[in-house]
């Protein structure tokens, strides 16, 4: 039997599990249909980190016997079709999905952080959640600093922001 602190320590391996894994579905999504080049680039550079983050939590998964979400065929299609269609609508889209789900992402690690912290366990997983935390902020304030936002670019950025609360409550539990 897992105790309680066992189970939340699931719920977080879990839930980042399926978060990286959606991100680098949004992210693939968007590469391919990318007509700039010099976002591609850039596109590819944070994909490498999401496959880094990914693989690390992959692991660990199977080290701790943690089951995936039964959600991974939502987030692998959902998450490319979100990474597709933002490229396709044009780079302010691109901008404002990066912007909206890293923000959100940064949240939810620096929640974890609190929690871990405050409990003085895990240190290997915690560690690795501040790297990973450091570079979903760099992806945030790239694509910040890049966008140029307009209203229905905001409407979307909250929309966004909204999916990617609602995937984290549900991975976390599914
Ligand atoms: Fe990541
Ligand atoms: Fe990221």
């Amino acid at each position: 039997m897992k105790t309680n602190l066992q189970k939340t320590i699931d719920e977080i391996i879990r839930v980042n599990h399926a978060g990286e894994y959606g991100a680098q579905r949004i992210y693939s999504g968007q590469i391919k249909f990318c007509k700039e080049k010099k976002l591609k680039k850039k596109l590819e550079t944070i994909i490498a980190e999401e496959f880094e983050h990914y693989d690390y939590f992959d692991k660990t998964m199977l080290k701790k016997r943690t089951r995936p979400t039964v959600l991974s065929p939502i987030w692998h299609h959902g998450g490319y079709f979100l990474g597709a269609v933002t490229s396709l609508l044009g780079e302010k889209y691109v901008h404002a999905c990066t912007e909206a789900v890293e923000e959100v992402i940064v949240g939810h690690y620096n929640a974890q952080i609190k929690y871990l912290e405050s409990l003085g366990v895990e240190k290997e997983l915690l560690k690795k959640i501040k790297k990973f935390c450091a570079d979903e902020d760099e992806h945030r304030s790239f694509a910040e600093q890049s966008n140029q936002s307009d209203q229905i670019v905001d409407l979307f950025k909250g929309f966004t922001k909204n999916l990617t609360r609602l995937a984290i409550r549900l991975s976390k539990k599914i």
